[in-house]
């Protein structure tokens, strides 16, 4: 049997640079010689790029418990259609968002609870959990500036929830500082892939 693979999973607010580095991470997987995948949320697979269109392109109102069950519905299908089968291959799940991003956006972002979005997103994943969690954390005002014009329905929601989202990220961080690792996006492209590579190393040095 080989060894499971590893799963990643990259958070950040919209803007934050996270696709940016898990282009990267893919490649020095790929360098290592190691099998890895990249994939996203909402909307990797056949059904879930169904759902993804309706969560960002629907132009009529969308109840906030609607969001949340679409969110989540593309997640079960995820992870056990796609993402648990590729681990259990032994191939490393680089994920751009997942269970955190439901948390920040759903529960701190729309005010949502908490404690009822984490007992939801359990049952999504029925018990798989990221090896590590990459959060790149930039100001609002950075992440709308790196996120140009093009602006969908979740963007639009305005500089407060966004606020509210970031600092979500930094509470969960805070939460679970064993999983989730902070990056200071601020900086050049260089200087946070020398931070996201010994997250990384370490990571694989743990084993
Ligand atoms: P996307 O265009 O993929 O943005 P990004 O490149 O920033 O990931 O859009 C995904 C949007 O969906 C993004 O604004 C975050 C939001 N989202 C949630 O609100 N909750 C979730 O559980 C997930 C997975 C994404």
């Amino acid at each position: 049997m080989s060894k499971r693979g590893y799963f990643i999973t990259f958070e950040g607010i919209d803007g934050c640079g996270k696709t940016t580095q898990l282009e990267n991470v893919r490649r020095f997987f790929e360098e290592k010689g190691q099998k890895c995948v990249t994939t996203r949320e909402p909307g990797a697979l056949k059904l879930g790029s169904q759902i993804r269109e309706i969560l960002l392109h629907y132009d009529g109102e969308v109840a906030n418990n609607c969001e949340m069950f679409l969110f989540l519905a593309d997640r079960s299908q995820h992870v056990e259609t796609f993402i648990k089968p590729m681990l259990e291959q032994g191939i490393t799940v680089l994920c751009d968002r997942h269970t955190d991003s439901t948390i920040a956006y759903q529960g701190y972002g729309r005010n949502g609870d908490i404690k009822k979005l984490e007992e939801l997103n359990n049952i999504a994943v029925n018990g798989l959990k990221p090896d590590l969690t990459l959060l790149f954390d930039v100001s609002v005002e950075t992440g709308h500036q790196r996120a140009g014009k093009d602006l969908d329905r979740l963007e639009l929601a305005g500089k407060d929830f966004f606020e509210r989202t970031r600092n979500g990220y930094l509470e969960l961080a805070k939460k679970y500082p064993e999983r989730i690792k902070v990056i200071n996006s601020e900086k050049s492209k260089e200087s946070v892939y020398n931070d996201v590579k010994s997250l990384i190393i370490d990571l694989i040095r743990k084993g």
